[in-house]
């Protein structure tokens, strides 16, 4: 029993964040965490690009980052076998999906059931694939916005868990328009994954 105003701290679930660019949703992420609140850290951070920004920026708090390297793999198959395997290795209850540029095989997906999350920059099932931001654009929708979504088999057809809806404006580029975007993204992911730490942690005891 805790005694009388000792203060218990949160419980925590361990996410491995995957990016291979810039890393700005990452940067969200990592923010979120310093929250004493928040009831997950990130524990590695991966990326199929040695050069990428995410992993200095995991660098630069402290935090493991991986480069692996999908040119020492004979196939996608064996690269993902090998993350699905590093991230077991790292224990980690949640992998987080931020601007990963490869599709991942069924072994991985099947390593991790429901535990793979993913950010998309429209409002899915509207412009899955690589050029959501442009297709929004050129559609003469009013908006668009993001999509946090389960990963499934598929590129960009697992359940949806949170959207958020971006008004397209008169005059947006897809630079414009991929911006305010990306402003949503670093409040929905953030607060998905919070949204999720708890039951997380309830399964977690139980195993
Ligand atoms: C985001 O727009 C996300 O929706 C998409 O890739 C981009 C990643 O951006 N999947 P960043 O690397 O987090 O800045």
């Amino acid at each position: 029993m805790p005694k009388k105003g000792q203060r218990l701290s949160t419980p925590k679930i361990k996410l491995a964040v995957l990016g291979s660019g810039t890393g700005s949703n990452l940067e969200a992420i990592i923010k979120a965490t310093q929250n004493p609140k928040y009831p997950a850290y990130v524990g590695v951070v991966i990326s199929d690009q040695k050069e990428a920004p995410a992993l200095k920026k995991a660098t630069a708090h402290q935090i493991p980052a991986v480069f692996v390297n999908p040119k020492l793999y004979e196939s996608r198959e064996a690269y993902d076998q090998m993350l699905a395997s590093m991230l077991k290795e790292y224990k980690v209850d949640l992998v987080i999906l931020a601007g990963f540029m490869r599709i991942l095989s069924p072994i991985f997906v099947q390593a991790f059931p429901k535990k793979i999350l993913n950010i998309h920059p429209s409002l899915l099932p509207k412009y899955p694939g690589l050029h959501a931001v442009k297709e929004a654009l050129a559609s003469g929708d009013s908006h668009t916005g993001c999509t946090v979504h389960f990963v499934d088999e598929n590129v960009d057809t697992g359940p949806v868990i949170a959207q958020t809806k971006v008004p397209i404006q008169k005059g947006d580029t897809e630079d414009s328009l991929h911006s305010r975007i990306k402003e949503q993204e670093h409040i929905l992911y953030p607060k998905v994954i919070s949204d999720m730490g708890p039951s997380l942690w309830i399964e977690k005891l139980k195993s």
